[in-house]
């Protein structure tokens, strides 16, 4: 696996690549990395000739209070699993490489920044859409993979590669899940034993939802309250469950077809996400 710290040795390379006629695609990540990473990797690996994988803590995503300075960092390991996974190309910039300047020219992405995850972390989908495009400057991709483990993350960013016309194809995979059905986050590191035991609740409450909903219950503001209740009185401390519709995020009515319930609750030290496709 090829590794690169700086945007110019990664152009170069990359530039090689496609004079070679090589198609390329593209999965960013913050490291720390997991199944879930990896899974991504070997989706890309499906619709392109080469994988480039990045690991760039993005501090513009981060609030005041949030955990960009013990954010883990693990970047030997993190190679190793790429290499495993048959990952081309890493780039791994330090920040003066990606920000030799104060980032003053940003993406602003519409209403959807200020709902959900953007309602708890003011400015955080305005960092992700920033780097992330200006990733998509530098590496160029064909098809660029992300979570749907991050739902709302993965909408800002198939609309603004949508509105901005970048010839880039965005895939969206699947959430890898614990055998427990938490779904994998290298935040769960923050789980002390109890916790992590207490975990997998929060996917529970969401299929007991989906199944109120494919029974007929058209109430989603008390099957959601009352699951939201349900989590707290065990040590949850719920941000938000709503149902919403896949097409836009918007809350669903009753008529809506294609819904997704997400959630984030926090329990102990991190902030837990998850979403569930109905
Ligand atoms: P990070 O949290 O490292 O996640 C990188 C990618 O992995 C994202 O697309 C995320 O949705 C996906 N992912 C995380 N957990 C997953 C799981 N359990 N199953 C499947 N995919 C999973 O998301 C970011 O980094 C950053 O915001 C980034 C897009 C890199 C911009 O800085």
């Amino acid at each position: 696996m090829q590794i690169h710290a700086t945007v110019d040795a990664l152009r170069a390379s990359l530039n090689q690549s496609r004079r070679a006629g090589k198609t390329i695609a593209f999965v960013p990540t913050m490291g720390n990395l997991h199944a879930g990473h990896i899974s991504l990797m070997r989706q890309a690996r499906d619709h392109a000739d080469i994988v480039v994988a990045s690991i760039f803590v993005n501090r513009l995503q981060f609030g005041p209070n949030e955990d960009f300075d013990k954010y883990p960092r693990t970047f030997e390991a993190d190679c190793a699993q790429l290499r495993d996974a048959g990952v081309e190309v890493l780039f791994a910039p330090t920040e003066t490489d990606l920000y030799p300047e104060p980032q003053t020219y940003t993406v602003e992405p519409p209403d959807i920044q200020f709902m959900l995850e953007g309602e708890c972390r003011p400015g955080h989908f305005r960092g992700v859409a920033t780097v992330v495009m200006k990733l998509f400057q530098i590496v160029q991709p064909d098809v660029a993979v992300f979570g749907k483990k991050d739902y709302q993350q993965l909408m800002v960013l198939r609309n603004m590669s949508r509105q901005f016309m970048l010839p880039i194809k965005i895939v969206g995979g699947e959430t890898v899940r614990a055998e427990d059905g938490l779904a994998l986050s290298s935040r769960n590191g923050y789980l002390n034993p109890t916790e992590r035991a207490e975990a997998p609740r929060l996917q529970q409450s969401l299929q007991r939802i989906r199944q109120a909903v494919l029974a007929g219950d058209k109430d989603y503001a008390a099957l959601c309250q009352k699951a939201s209740a349900e989590l707290d009185s065990h040590g949850w401390q719920t941000d938000y469950i709503s149902i919403r519709r896949q097409q836009d995020l918007m809350p669903a009515g009753p008529e809506d077809r294609d819904l997704v319930i997400v959630a984030a609750s926090r329990l102990g030290t991190p902030r837990l996400l998850d979403n569930l496709e109905i």
